[in-house]
């Protein structure tokens, strides 16, 4: 599929918004976690813009590390399987983690994550996400600081991507796609 034209994607969330938004995310962080070292891991790819801006918001000593996991592969819809494919550089022993995702939607992602990072024996364990879809859900994952609530839509920029483009886009627009598609 070529690249969506104009008329098949919409603005669902403007830049000032999210900007504004990340702000109180990371305003709430800096005051619940007062005085404390905080170690924010971004889950690759999606989530790097919504961290890199995050994290310069958060007034604490902090930290940051990657994990990468294959779930969605180059479609739209996830497969179920989930698998890392890039383990994090270092240990969260005692650390208060911050999960940090671009999007809740099925919960697998977030539901396999969370099990894997709880084995490491972190002090605390909490999840950012810039948005949400609820009514995607096939696991119980809350996340303890959402960005947006959205409905059942596909969106792409800052940092979500369809089949790994318009993840530049500093807005989050809505993307019109086939029904069936699930290959570009
Ligand atoms: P989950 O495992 O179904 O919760 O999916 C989480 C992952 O699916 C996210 O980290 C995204 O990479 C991807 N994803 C889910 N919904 C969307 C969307 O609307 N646009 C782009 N990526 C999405
Ligand atoms: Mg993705």
């Amino acid at each position: 599929m070529p690249i969506a034209r104009p008329e098949e994607r919409e603005i669902l969330i403007r830049r000032a918004a999210i900007e504004k938004r990340v702000r109180e995310v990371a305003h709430r962080i800096t005051r619940d976690f007062k005085g404390q070292r905080v170690h924010l891991i971004g889950v690759l790819k999606g989530a790097c813009i919504f961290l890199s801006d995050l994290v310069r918001e958060i007034d604490l000593d902090t930290s940051i590390d990657f994990i990468a996991v294959s779930s969605y592969g180059r479609g739209k819809e996830s497969s179920g399987q989930v698998r890392v494919l890039k383990d994090l550089d270092s240990s969260i022993a005692d650390l208060n983690v911050i999960l940090v995702e671009d999007i809740l939607d099925t919960g697998l992602t977030l539901n396999y994550l969370l099990r894997v990072l709880r084995q490491r024996r972190p002090k605390t364990l909490r999840v950012a996400a810039l948005l949400d879809k609820p009514s995607r859900r096939i696991k119980p994952v809350k996340a303890d600081y959402v960005g947006f609530t959205i409905p059942n839509k596909f969106v792409v920029g800052y940092g979500l991507d369809y089949s790994e483009r318009y993840r530049n886009l500093k807005d989050v627009w809505v993307l019109h796609l086939p029904a069936d598609a699930k290959e570009p």
